[in-house]
């Protein structure tokens, strides 16, 4: 059984796919070719825990997890399908401008991962995370010494629930913000994440934290 599909190769799909594999999990990793998922799934040097396949495979975890950029993934979805009904759907894009990084691409009132839920089949739950986690500090979990904070937004608790149990099993801290609208903050929350990095000089090295 796979606990985790992502469907990607890139950075945060390295980072996210490191973290399952801490908490003991299992990854299914979908890359725009078979070589691409290949070559991560020998990075992660795990092959009793990592199955490959190209996109457009049937999502073989419970849990799917979109690691492409903004623009690949509503077109993803809807390929996909009723082959992602009843699966958690994890969308963790920053839908940012970048060419200015002045703002998102996305219209007022809505956000990515809403966007993403109305393409998605029915009973799909689309909840948003990691998208203000950099892939650095992902890959690590932490940031001097202290679990990274993954904020959580989704219509439906068990599948919020089901992301954060992955998030802490990874050891890290899910911090569950809501229903899927509050994923608006989370998006603009990213876009000043990422603007702080030429700011500070932080080199995409920083997190975002929530003492107590
Ligand atoms: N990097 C970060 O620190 C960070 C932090 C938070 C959130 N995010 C978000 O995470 C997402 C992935 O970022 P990343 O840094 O991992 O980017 P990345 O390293 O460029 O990886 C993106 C992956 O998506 C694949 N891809 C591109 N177009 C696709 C399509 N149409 N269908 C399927 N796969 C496609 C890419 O394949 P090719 O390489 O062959 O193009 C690559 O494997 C983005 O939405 C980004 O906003 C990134």
């Amino acid at each position: 059984m796979t606990d985790v599909t992502i469907i990607g190769s890139g950075l945060m799909a390295r980072a996210i796919a490191t973290r399952v594999l801490a908490g003991g999990g299992t990854v299914q990793i979908l890359g725009l070719t078979p070589a691409d998922a290949d070559r991560l799934a020998a990075e992660l040097a795990a092959p009793d825990a990592v199955s490959t396949g190209e996109v457009g495979a049937d999502p073989a975890g419970a849990v799917v997890i979109l690691a492409v950029p903004y623009a690949a993934a509503v077109p993803l979805v809807t390929e996909y399908g009723e082959r992602l009904d009843g699966k958690v759907i994890v969308d963790i894009t920053n839908p940012v401008n970048m060419a200015t990084f002045a703002g998102l691409l996305t219209a007022p009132g809505t956000s990515a991962a809403e966007e993403i839920a109305q393409a998605a089949a029915k009973g799909a739950k689309v909840v948003k995370a990691f998208n203000t986690t950099f892939a650095g500090p992902l890959q690590v979990g932490q940031v001097s010494g202290q679990p990274l904070d993954v904020f959580i937004a989704g219509d439906d608790a068990a599948a919020r629930a089901a992301v954060a149990k992955l998030v802490r099993a990874g050891g890290m801290r899910p911090i569950d913000v809501g229903d899927l609208s509050r994923a608006r903050a989370l998006e603009w929350l990213g876009l000043l994440h990422i603007t702080l990095q030429f700011s500070r000089g932080t080199n995409f090295a920083s997190a975002i934290k929530i003492i107590e």
